[in-house]
């Protein structure tokens, strides 16, 4: 750590709390959040790692809308659930809290009532969508209507999901509000602005100068926003679920989500300070002493509100640490496809521990693994499976496993004494070594991929040490030699039960557990004095094991239904009646013979994938019918059916077989037909009129 440093602030962006968290959270912001932490702690320093719900904002008064339920339920179910599956995956926060706290709604008060105080903010008047039945602006997603560009009926005031496009809602076609279904009218508000624009300068010297050292994509991306001139951006709301401005004549306002959000990173320090101050020492201490780093990790669609706009907040309110680093990461795919909440496109993590009990790190380590640091990256199930049974159990999982089984049964289950090292034994020892600085090096640098993978080469090394030394054939000759071997076989597990703490928690405290390892401190990394002579170990026991096929093949069929069932719905929401024929005359209509018949026999037509030959009892007859349905239906779903059928179209041959007449169905919107029949049984041969 920087010398002028004495302790390290980690935040992780607060989740909304309107779904569960899912793969792309815990490999965008979460699990590299807390490799950082615990690597923090392991060295001995100082460190708090605070996270929380964010529970405000207009995605969760729109779920709130949908389910018929209050934003209120909607929160405090998703917050359990969210907080649940974080404890679950090991990530931990020394805080997990929530901003519809006390704490919460009243800090972040007093912060916006300091800036509206000392006049750093800035009233405007603008007209916005109104809904006058329901009485209420209009967010830019209560609005929907035709888009401009590609004419779907079904466009957002904020986004068209059809074509993509960013909008406005007032470039909707045909406006509606999706609350009471009526046309928005254009209406006055007043709201309170923070004129980024006055920053403009101070954010540049700050970051294009000050912070180079920013990783790419982050530096890439406040530049662009800096090249260009920023706007005054609006703090409040005209909303009815967040906190309430605290201003005269504002009422029905509430503070903007993105004023609030990053104002729980201290609430909530603000909270755990006042539970244990003993332990935490005074939250200013955390934000307003500029001995403390601040390090925000975010995923990229937050870097503008964690770089530009939470910064311009904590300068206008002065006193405040400003972040050392942002590192965000870019997003995770699924199996080459966005990651999408609305259409279920994800994996998520309470699901996720449901199917794989006790895997927590086997996700872990997939995901930092792939973890989309420089560019977007993909998650596949083949891959998972890969890493899990090619490394974690074949590399990791294998050394730890044959070192501690060839000590039971050499030595008792006792660490034996190491007898002179070979070389062998001092260039492992060396490479060992080497890999130890790489790693530290990779992670003060937030490259968890890079440090992960030095450090299962800790694992190969070790597997290859005993591959490559054999103890078991030195059993019967020297056993002075394998005692060595097995001692620093041994040491060396116990490295990776330190080196893997930050990555595989979970594992690595199971393997401390099984070396009987009391201490776990990172300066003690590439020692080989971490297990005393003739200390006791617990017997054996797998940290890994194998994932069968059919495991994953389970996963990708789970995700196939969702993308079928998407695609349906889609077709369904696309789907459009055929405009009405020309007027026919009462007399033309007259010479339809259509009535309802039984179908008799079923069976497709060899060779054709289309066509069924039906016999049918039409009341006058039993006669033979071709339709071109075999696509839609099975032989058994059609026997016994009563159908309308067309009895005087002209005969017609197909495949050689005569078709006298044609059976009506309905079709659905995927074009696949659908039986009609009367509403109850009715003669063979009556008429529909
Ligand atoms: N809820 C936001 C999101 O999911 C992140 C908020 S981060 C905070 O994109 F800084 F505002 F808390
Ligand atoms: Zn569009």
């Amino acid at each position: 750590m920087d010398r002028k440093f004495k302790r390290t602030l980690v935040t992780s962006a607060l989740p909304y709390a309107n779904g569960p968290v899912h793969i792309g959270h815990l490999a965008g912001v979460y699990v590299p959040a807390d490799i950082y932490v615990r690597y923090l702690r392991l060295k001995g320093e100082e460190v708090l790692f605070v996270g929380g719900s964010d529970e405000h904002g207009v995605p969760i008064t729109i779920r709130a809308r949908k389910e018929g339920i209050t934003p209120q339920d909607v929160v405090d179910r998703y917050h359990s659930l969210i907080k649940k599956s974080f404890e679950e995956f090991g990530i931990s926060f020394d805080i997990y809290s929530r901003t519809t706290s006390e704490t919460h709604h009243k800090f972040a008060a007093e912060w916006f009532r300091k800036l509206y105080d000392e006049g750093k903010l800035v009233e405007e008047t603008t007209t916005q969508l109104y809904d006058e039945e329901a009485g209420q602006f209009l967010a830019d997603r209560y609005v929907t209507g035709e888009c401009p560009h590609c004419h779907n009926e079904h466009a957002y005031g904020d986004q068209c999901e059809k074509c993509g496009r960013d909008l406005s809602p007032t470039e909707l076609i045909n406006p509606r509000s999706t609350i009471s279904g009526s046309t928005p009218v254009m209406k006055e508000t007043k709201n309170w602005y923070l004129p980024l624009n006055q920053y403009q300068d101070w954010l540049k010297q700050w970051i294009l100068e000050e912070h180079k050292e920013w990783r790419p994509n982050v530096y890439g991306q406040c530049k662009s926003w800096l090249d260009m001139d920023l706007q005054p951006r609006a703090m409040t709301r005209d909303l009815d679920w967040g906190i309430p401005v605290p201003v005269e004549g504002a009422e029905g306002k509430v503070l903007y989500v993105w004023f609030d959000a990053p104002i729980g990173y201290v609430s909530n320090t603000v909270e755990l300070c006042a539970k244990d101050p003993a332990k935490w020492g005074s939250w200013q201490k955390w934000w307003q002493d500029d001995t403390t780093r601040l390090v925000h990790f975010i995923g990229k669609d937050n870097i503008v509100f964690h770089c530009l706009i939470f910064p311009v907040m904590m300068k206008a309110h002065g006193g405040y640490i400003l972040p050392d680093n942002v590192p965000s990461n870019e997003f995770l795919n699924l199996e080459d496809d966005k990651i999408s909440t609305s259409r279920n496109w994800a994996v998520w993590l309470n699901e996720y521990l449901e199917e794989f009990p006790g895997k927590q790190d086997v996700l872990r380590y997939v995901l930092t693994a792939n973890a989309p640091e420089t560019k977007d990256n993909n998650f596949t199930w083949k891959d998972f499976q890969a890493r899990n049974n090619n490394e974690l159990v074949a590399i990791f999982g294998n050394f730890v496993n044959r070192a501690v089984v060839l000590t039971h049964k050499y030595f008792e289950g006792r660490v034996p004494a190491a007898g002179e090292w070979t070389d062998y034994d001092r260039a492992t020892m060396d490479e060992f070594l080497g890999v130890k600085a790489t790693v530290e090096e990779y992670l003060d640098a937030f490259r968890f991929r890079d440090a992960q993978k030095e450090v299962m080469n800790l694992a190969r090394i070790g597997n290859k040490y005993l591959a490559d030394t054999e103890p078991w054939k030195l059993a019967k000759t020297d056993m002075g030699r394998v005692a060595t071997i097995m001692n620093l076989s041994l040491q060396i597990a116990a490295n990776l039960a330190i080196a893997f703490e930050p990555f595989l928690p979970f594992s690595a405290a199971r393997l401390r557990r099984m070396l009987h390892m009391e201490a776990c401190r990172w300066d003690t990394l590439g020692r080989t004095d971490l297990l005393a002579v003739g200390q006791a170990l617990e017997p054996a026991e797998l940290l890994f094991e194998k994932i069968e096929d059919s495991v994953v093949e389970a996963q990708v069929q789970k995700l196939l239904a969702t993308k079928q069932a998407n695609e349906a719905a889609a077709q369904a929401a696309g789907w459009q009646p055929e405009p009405q024929a020309a007027d026919i005359a009462f007399e033309d209509f007259e010479k339809l013979d259509i009535r309802i018949g039984t179908i008799l026999e079923a069976k497709p037509v060899p060779k054709t994938d289309k066509l069924m030959e039906l016999l049918v009892d039409t009341g006058l007859d039993r006669r033979t019918i071709v339709s071109g349905v075999a696509a839609s239906f099975t032989p058994e779903e059609m026997v016994g059916r009563q159908v309308p059928v067309l009895m005087n179209l002209a005969p017609r041959k197909f495949r050689g077989i005569e078709s006298r007449g044609m059976i009506l169905y309905a079709t659905d919107a995927q074009g696949k037909y659908v039986l009609t029949s009367p509403a109850k049984k009715v003669p063979e041969g009556s008429g529909l009129k």
